[in-house]
């Protein structure tokens, strides 16, 4: 089926390449509409983008439609990529504030589909904190950039702002529609959180696992179009659009749980932070402080990675996590070992690093090969990168 791209374009002087990416992403197949902010439409005639396009361009939020929709609602859905080309730094500022006070912004909140944000601007508007600290809060929402280019700007000015190229800006378009269909067909199974070993009705032993990052690889997993089932140990975090979320406490939960949908998984990510131990007495009522000794003893939870490990099929891919706080190479590479997994993405936990925080630096350790390493970034950017990385893996596995 033919994708559709909404081509968002703001008032940029870096406006009159917008029709060179319009027509990069026809000449791969791929229908256009165009949005303009009604600033846009002062520059250019949406005349142009409407004969190029083939449909209306769409300038006025309150314009009457043309059937009894909602515009930008049917337009949300239809579209399965928001590419804005050029931006401003208003739009985008508008973007990280969450106003919506015109189509194009309205249709950023609107839509679920991935955003790509081609920026243009002058050199000190581009580097001004506001307009960075405004991409950084996109980019850790999951929102794609096209790096604007050094050069000669359009305002006389030399430096960094300038558009970057309509067939960059195309190429990365279609790179991430290549990608949300990529993982169609294959079930992927997903643990995160931390799990709760219960002392008493009110007491239990837990690590400072926020779920964060498996609930990022769930909606990665989403967004690629696999079948998701989420696993999750109890977090505040609220359950990704699109995947079945089977909510647990205990290790032995998590365990049973998994166990029962392993057999239909292709791809199984595992990265909750399962409690190692748990309390060998448990109570039932609240114990007085009173009652308890000095010490309590403790068992070892099921390990529920090697338990997959065991059971793996040669076409499912196992993916294990090894927070460690050192020496975090050499336990990831025998963790993966040990558990008969595929991959092992490494993170060095403690001191304020990934536990609870938006961002991670992980290492991703196979069996054969160097250890792909990814530099700090958000937890969303991280998901992407660990599931292009399971794809290529998967297809090594298959072929
Ligand atoms: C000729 C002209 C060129 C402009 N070029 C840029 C630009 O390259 N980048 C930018 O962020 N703003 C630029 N601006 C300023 C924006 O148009 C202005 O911030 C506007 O409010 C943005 O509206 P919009 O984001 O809704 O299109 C330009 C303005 C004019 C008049």
């Amino acid at each position: 089926m033919k994708k559709t791209v909404a081509l968002g374009v703001s008032s940029s002087v870096g406006i009159y390449k917008a029709c060179e990416v319009l027509r990069g992403f026809q000449k791969a197949g791929v229908e256009v509409r165009v949005v303009m902010t009604p600033n846009a439409a002062r520059l250019i005639s949406p005349l142009l983008f409407s004969s190029l396009a083939g449909t209306r361009t769409i300038v006025d939020l309150f314009e009457e439609p043309e059937a009894r929709t909602i515009q930008h609602v049917a337009l949300a859905k239809e579209i399965s990529l928001l590419c804005v080309a050029p931006a401003t730094a208003n739009v985008i500022g508008k973007f990280a504030g969450g106003v919506a006070d015109d189509f194009l912004t309205t249709l950023f909140l609107a839509t679920r589909a991935p955003v790509l944000v081609a920026p243009a601007m002058n050199e000190a508007m581009v580097l001004h904190p506001r307009t960075q600290a405004n991409i950084a809060r996109l980019r850790a929402l999951g929102v794609e950039f096209v790096e604007p280019a050094q050069g000669y700007l359009a305002c006389g000015d030399q430096g960094w702002g300038r558009l970057a190229e309509p067939e960059a800006i195309v190429r990365e378009g279609l790179r991430i529609l290549g990608r949300t269909e990529s993982l169609k067909g294959t079930t992927v199974l997903v643990t995160a959180g931390p799990t709760r070993e219960p002392l008493d009705p009110v007491r239990f032993l837990s690590n400072p696992s926020s779920g964060k990052m498996g609930y990022e690889l769930a909606r990665e997993a989403v967004a690629r179009g696999a079948k998701t089932i989420l696993i999750s140990g109890p977090t505040s975090l609220i359950p990704p659009a699109g995947a079945r979320t089977v909510l647990v406490n205990t290790a032995a939960e998590m365990e049973k749980a998994c166990l029962k949908a392993f057999p239909k998984a292709d791809i199984v990510v595992m990265a909750a932070a399962v409690s190692d131990f748990r309390f060998k007495e448990t109570r039932d009522r609240k114990a007085a402080k009173g009652e308890i000794g000095p010490s309590l003893a403790v068992e070892k939870t099921p390990d529920i990675l090697a338990a997959l490990g065991r059971r793996k099929k040669p076409g499912q891919l196992l993916v294990g996590f090894a927070a460690e706080t050192h020496d975090v190479l050499a336990h990831a590479r025998k963790k993966l070992e040990v558990k008969n997994a595929d991959l092992m993405v490494a993170n060095a936990v403690g001191n304020g690093r990934a536990f609870g925080t938006d961002d991670n630096a992980v290492r991703i350790i196979a069996r054969k090969g160097p250890v792909q390493e990814t530099g700090t970034m958000s937890k969303r950017e991280a998901s992407r990168v660990i599931f292009d990385r399971i794809e290529a893996e998967l297809e090594k596995k298959r072929r």
